[in-house]
């Protein structure tokens, strides 16, 4: 019976091990200490999506010594792309890179961490060569770094200051005239920023940068879309569309962008409804449902929106209540075979909510991991959210075992029955 149990425990085990080790998940969020900033490390069930904390992890940066609920006032502070994790580190001017274990992403190794040339970064810009940082104190503008598996190479020909257009404090003080958040243009050609205005004195603006032959223009294009007060989160729609959230404007603000110059065309402005969508700050999208999923932190609301790609016009979907007054920060989406799930930081009770994106209009919570205490006193809440899956690839799943696996399989049978009957 014995021998039984722990030869069907055993391959069980193994069997687990090869389902795990081709197709598991993380979503990572940051504590923002003070004294040292970390990766908060959470597992993702490949079966419901749902999440267990892990660990976590020193960024060997730290956070802010402030106990505001969104100190950053930015999207993208954590940015995930393939195996690497991108963190800023606003109180030690840093931005780290971190590998993710290609078989369990809940193992991360922080690899490289450089100085970001100017105070207080706020958000990160990845793609397949490049991770751009946005500081958004009072030496603002941003650095971009080559990266690879031995760390980030800074780019000096890519260094530009913005304080001509935001004159701040560090750490800022906002969310009027503050940056937002750093990001590539769809095709690679252009680097956008979105900028905060001051309601009533000037209108929030994006600045366009164009990439041309591999060289960063010197100054960019500044265009306020339309009805623009205070541009936060900015995703990115097909190949020239941009969406912005305006927590100002209490709305979605929709452009067409062309890389090639920085110009921008049909710039629309949708409102919501502030009864039931205040402070509306962060934005995703979705492939598996098509539609966009707004964050409002001021009533703790998910706005889905479908857009209309060759007009920009923006349908408002469904509002969807977070539970219990949890708050509403920073969100992610991850995609798990045929479905994606939303997350939301849910500031106010430190956790963070899931939900199963089931299908258009058709969000349903789907359970709340509540992070541990923070370990320093002074921290303020968990900024940051990002997710990485590695999908299994069925020539992996299939894929019989080799000769040294058996070997092993065997040897660890063997030594587990002579273990036993002793
Ligand atoms: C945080 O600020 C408070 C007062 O503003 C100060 O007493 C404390 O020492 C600071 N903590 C750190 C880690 O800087
Ligand atoms: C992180 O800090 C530790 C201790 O100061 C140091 O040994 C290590 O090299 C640092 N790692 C990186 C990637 O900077
Ligand atoms: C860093 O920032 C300063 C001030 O914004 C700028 O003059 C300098 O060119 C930047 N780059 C480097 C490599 O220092
Ligand atoms: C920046 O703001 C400070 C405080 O409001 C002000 O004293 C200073 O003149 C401003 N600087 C610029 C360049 O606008
Ligand atoms: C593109 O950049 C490369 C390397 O800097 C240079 O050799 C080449 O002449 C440039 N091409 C054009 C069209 O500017
Ligand atoms: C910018 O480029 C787009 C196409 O990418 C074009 O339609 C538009 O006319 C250009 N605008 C300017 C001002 O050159
Ligand atoms: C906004 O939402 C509130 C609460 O659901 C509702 O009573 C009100 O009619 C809505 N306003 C509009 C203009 O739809
Ligand atoms: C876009 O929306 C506006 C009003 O919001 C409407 O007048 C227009 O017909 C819409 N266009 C399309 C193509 O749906
Ligand atoms: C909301 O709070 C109640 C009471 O504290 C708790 O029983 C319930 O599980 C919470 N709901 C969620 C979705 O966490
Ligand atoms: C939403 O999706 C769930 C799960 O697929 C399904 O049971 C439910 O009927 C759907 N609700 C609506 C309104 O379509």
């Amino acid at each position: 019976m014995e021998t039984f149990s722990c030869y069907y425990s055993l391959l069980l085990m193994l069997s687990v091990l090869i389902t795990d080790g081709n197709c598991q998940g993380a979503v990572y969020t940051m504590s923002m200490s003070p004294t040292m900033n970390q990766v908060i490390v959470s597992r993702v069930s490949i079966s419901t999506g749902q999440l267990m904390y892990v660990a976590s992890v020193s960024t060997n940066g730290t956070g802010v010594n402030v106990t505001a609920a969104d100190p950053l006032f930015s999207q993208g502070s954590i940015m995930v792309y393939e195996n690497y994790l991108f963190v800023v580190n606003p109180g030690s001017n840093t931005l780290s890179q971190f590998s993710i274990s290609p078989t369990d992403a809940t193992q991360i190794t922080l690899i490289s961490v450089q100085p970001t040339n100017g105070t207080y970064p706020i958000s990160v810009a990845v793609n397949s060569m490049y991770a751009c940082v946005l500081n958004g104190g009072t030496l603002n503008g941003f650095r971009c770094f080559s990266y690879t598996s031995n760390g980030l190479t800074t780019m000096a020909s890519y260094d530009r200051s913005l304080v001509l257009y935001v004159n701040q404090t560090t750490p800022p003080m906002g969310p009027p005239n503050t940056l937002s958040q750093i990001q590539f243009s769809a095709d690679n050609q252009a680097l956008i920023v979105s900028v905060k205005g001051v309601p009533n004195v000037f209108s929030g603006y994006i600045l366009i940068y164009t990439i041309n032959n591999g060289s960063l223009s010197l100054n960019p294009k500044e265009t306020v879309p339309t009805g623009a007060v205070l541009p936060f989160s900015m995703t990115l729609v097909g190949q020239n569309g941009l969406l912005l959230t305006d927590p100002g404007a209490n709305g979605f603000l929709t452009l067409s962008y062309s890389s090639s110059n920085g110009s921008v065309m049909n710039s629309l402005f949708t409102p919501v409804n502030t009864s039931v969508a205040a402070a509306l700050c962060w934005s995703v999208y979705s492939s598996k449902t098509g539609n966009y999923y707004g964050i409002a932190a001021g009533t703790g609301t998910i706005v889905e929106i479908s857009i209309n790609p060759s007009t920009n016009n923006v349908t408002i979907v469904q509002y969807y209540m977070l539970p219990n007054q949890t708050g509403a920060l920073d969100t992610t989406i991850i995609t798990l075979g045929s479905t994606d799930y939303l997350y939301v930081i849910g500031t106010k009770a430190q956790v963070i909510i899931s939900y199963k994106l089931n299908g258009p209009g058709n969000a349903t919570l789907n359970g709340q991991l509540t992070l541990p205490a923070s370990p320093q006193v002074g921290s303020p809440l968990v900024q940051g959210l990002a997710g990485y899956v590695q999908m299994s690839h069925s020539s992996m799943i299939l894929r019989p075992m080799g000769i040294y696996q058996s070997l092993v399989l065997i040897f660890m049978i063997f030594f587990m029955q002579s273990f036993m009957f002793h």
